[in-house]
């Protein structure tokens, strides 16, 4: 890697060397969300509003909330993973053209992340790869080929918790979604859109007895083979395991 790449990405994205972006231009707004591929399944998930919660203190959760690595052997139900999912990307208002208001904030709504789950554990799902709709609260079926744990855990660099865990929540980046409005600089605020998505899921997970693990160290190309993206238009940005607590953590 080129010495001093950070520093110049830190550099040249400063406001001050900013163009006119598309939007400035005029070009037409790319779409806000995936649109759903036809031809797959798709899974309805029950409304998050429905999962019984404990009256939660967000002090004692922040305080207790730390990256868990290894976990019980206990499913996720469809109904926490469907919590977990609004927490992360829920939509909670929709208005002009495909604007959303999420659990998330992000920078001018443009929400350019889409979310990916690999599925091991999960009760009424098969193992497998899904795609989260938003706007339908539902999961679309990607794949459910044998053994994808072990092969997400490769491109992990042989973290092996991709295999133990419940589930992963692979967020991808839709570089144009946010780039159109802000140009170059918007590569910024994918990450950080992506950092606020993540620590809602690790808050999200302490109230239902479960943990999770950022993780940041994968071999980009190889994740975004996995998940049949160019890298470059739409890439990985960032994932995390989440599982039931093991007995007595
Ligand atoms: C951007 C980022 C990337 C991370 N990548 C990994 C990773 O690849 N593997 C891992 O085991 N933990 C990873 N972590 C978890 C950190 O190691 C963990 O947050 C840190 O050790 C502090 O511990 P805590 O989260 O329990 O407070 C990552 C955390 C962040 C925020």
């Amino acid at each position: 890697m080129k010495k001093g790449i950070g520093r110049e990405f830190v550099e040249k994205t400063k406001h001050k060397y900013l163009e006119l972006s598309d939007q400035q231009k005029g070009l037409t707004q790319p779409p806000l969300i995936w649109p759903r591929q036809q031809v797959n399944p798709t899974i309805s998930l029950p409304h998050p509003g429905n999962l019984p919660m404990s009256p939660v203190d967000l002090r004692n959760l922040i305080v207790q909330r730390a990256s868990l690595r290894e976990y019980s052997d206990k499913p996720l139900t469809l109904a926490e993973l469907s919590y977990l999912l609004w927490c992360t990307q829920g939509i909670k208002l929709i208005y002009g053209h495909q604007v959303t208001l999420r659990t998330v904030p992000s920078a001018g709504a443009r929400h350019a992340l889409e979310t990916v789950l690999l599925i091991n554990r999960v009760e009424d799902l098969e193992p497998g790869v899904y795609r989260y709709l938003p706007v339908e609260h539902e999961l679309e079926v990607i794949s459910t080929q044998p053994d994808l744990g072990g092969r997400f855990a490769t491109a992990c660099f042989g973290q092996t918790m991709l295999m133990h865990c419940a589930t992963a929540f692979i967020w991808v980046a839709v570089s144009y979604r946010m780039t159109w409005r802000y140009g170059e600089r918007g590569y910024r605020y994918l990450y950080l859109d992506a950092g606020h998505v993540c620590q809602n899921l690790y808050l999200a997970s302490e109230t239902i007895d479960s943990g999770t693990c950022a993780v940041g160290a994968f071999d980009d190309d190889g994740m975004n083979a996995l998940l049949g993206l160019d890298g470059s238009e739409s890439f990985v940005i960032y994932l995390a395991t989440v599982g039931k607590k093991p007995p007595g953590s």
